[in-house]
């Protein structure tokens, strides 16, 4: 069971800040609050979420259709669901794969948990990028295997060059690609000759490259590494429904890799039952390209306004290829959410090592944005 003080704790808020909003919540009716949040066109409850990158406007037409058609009493059963096994021939199917070298989790995290746990040890480290997403770091010092930490450039992209250094030996490279937090990317051919070098001198290391945010680049900014999956054993891709498919709440991710890679994944850690829900939901999600348009080019519109917005207020903020923005606020990020919060705008939480300087701040819907903008203007003016 999750606890209030978990809860609270997720959100990375103090505890007398995160009770204080949750017990706020809970005397309210959260089901008529959330049909009138919605009415308004802001996704949560009184509070506007900008602190977890998920989607704000939910998933597509067809998706929810699909939900809402399967949501019948064949819900009782499921312990052989349906869809699921579609679910990874589809994938396998767009990726040009044998299903085999599919491995489907509930959400991306155990994939990328299991991942550390099969190739890092007391002697095999994890190089991962700060700031990153730290599932993977915080994987490496739960088992005790060393963690080489590299800094990203002054530029807030990964440094490439640093993380091939510290590479020789390691377990396992874990390259964000597009970066959470701070929304960079690396083309084909850089990714390709990281790829390479990392393989030639420690044939041994495995990568592992995270495209969670990959429908979000603009266009020819990237390319998903799989011609490289195709190649080396040694590397393998992650995918999330949680970002543009907006299913966060459904658990449904992937990885792509050669079936003995995935196996010892799926060895280390559990990845979980994917629901028929989930399963139907990802399934429908995954062929909507429509829909992922769509979803890019108003996160693009979204990103344009607010990126103007903290530039115009004398803010630095990368060029972001994700749904989140990671801004130079020259002050701490918990001294910024605190303020937000007071307005019920809750930001995203710290991003060490740069948490005295920099806030993440996804990108929620324009009526979201609209009044999160005004909030950031009287904060940051105040
Ligand atoms: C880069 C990255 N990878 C993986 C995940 C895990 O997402 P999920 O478990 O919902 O697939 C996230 C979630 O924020 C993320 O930002």
């Amino acid at each position: 069971m999750v606890t209030r003080r978990d809860f609270v704790k997720r959100l990375g808020l103090t505890t007398a800040t995160g009770l204080a909003l949750v017990q706020g919540l809970e005397r309210k009716n959260l089901y008529a609050q959330t049909l009138e949040a919605h009415a308004q066109g802001v996704y949560d409850n009184g509070v506007i979420q900008l602190n977890q990158n998920e989607s704000a406007r939910g998933p597509g037409s067809k998706t929810l259709d699909a939900i809402k058609a399967h949501t019948t009493k064949r819900v009782g059963r499921g312990y052989a669901p349906d869809h699921v096994n579609e679910l990874k021939e589809s994938i396998a199917q767009r990726f040009d794969v044998d299903s085999s070298h599919v491995l489907l989790g509930t959400g991306s995290t155990p994939i990328l948990e299991g991942s550390v746990r099969a190739t890092c040890s007391a002697s095999r480290a994890l190089v991962a990028a700060v700031p990153s997403y730290s599932t993977s770091e915080q994987t490496a010092v739960k088992i005790g295997a060393e963690v080489r930490r590299v800094p990203l450039t002054s530029s807030q992209h990964l440094n490439l060059e640093a993380m091939a250094k510290a590479a020789p030996g390691a377990g396992l490279v874990y390259v964000c690609n597009p970066n959470n937090p701070s929304g960079t990317v690396y083309g084909a051919d850089a990714i390709e000759a990281f790829v390479r070098r990392v393989l030639r001198e420690s044939p041994d290391t495995i990568v592992h490259i995270d495209e969670a945010y990959i429908n979000y680049a603009d266009p020819g900014a990237m390319e998903t590494a799989l011609p490289l999956v195709k190649e080396f054993k040694n590397v393998f891709i992650t995918r999330s429904f949680s970002k543009a498919h907006a299913l966060a709440g459904l658990r449904v991710g992937y990885a792509i890799g050669h079936p003995d890679l995935l196996g010892r994944i799926s060895a280390a850690w559990g990845m979980g039952d994917v629901n028929m829900l989930g399963a139907l939901a990802a399934l429908t999600a995954l062929n909507d390209d429509d829909h992922i348009e769509q979803e890019r080019l108003e996160n693009f519109d979204i990103k344009t306004f607010v990126t103007a917005a903290f530039t115009e207020l004398g803010y630095e903020v990368p060029y972001t290829h994700t749904n989140h923005i990671f801004v130079n606020l020259r002050r701490p990020a918990a001294e910024f959410r605190e303020a937000c919060l007071a307005h019920n705008i809750l930001v995203g939480r710290d991003f060490p090592p740069l948490e005295k300087t920099h806030c993440r701040i996804s990108l929620g819907s324009r009526e979201e944005m609209t009044r999160a903008v005004e909030v950031f203007r009287r904060v940051l003016k105040g």
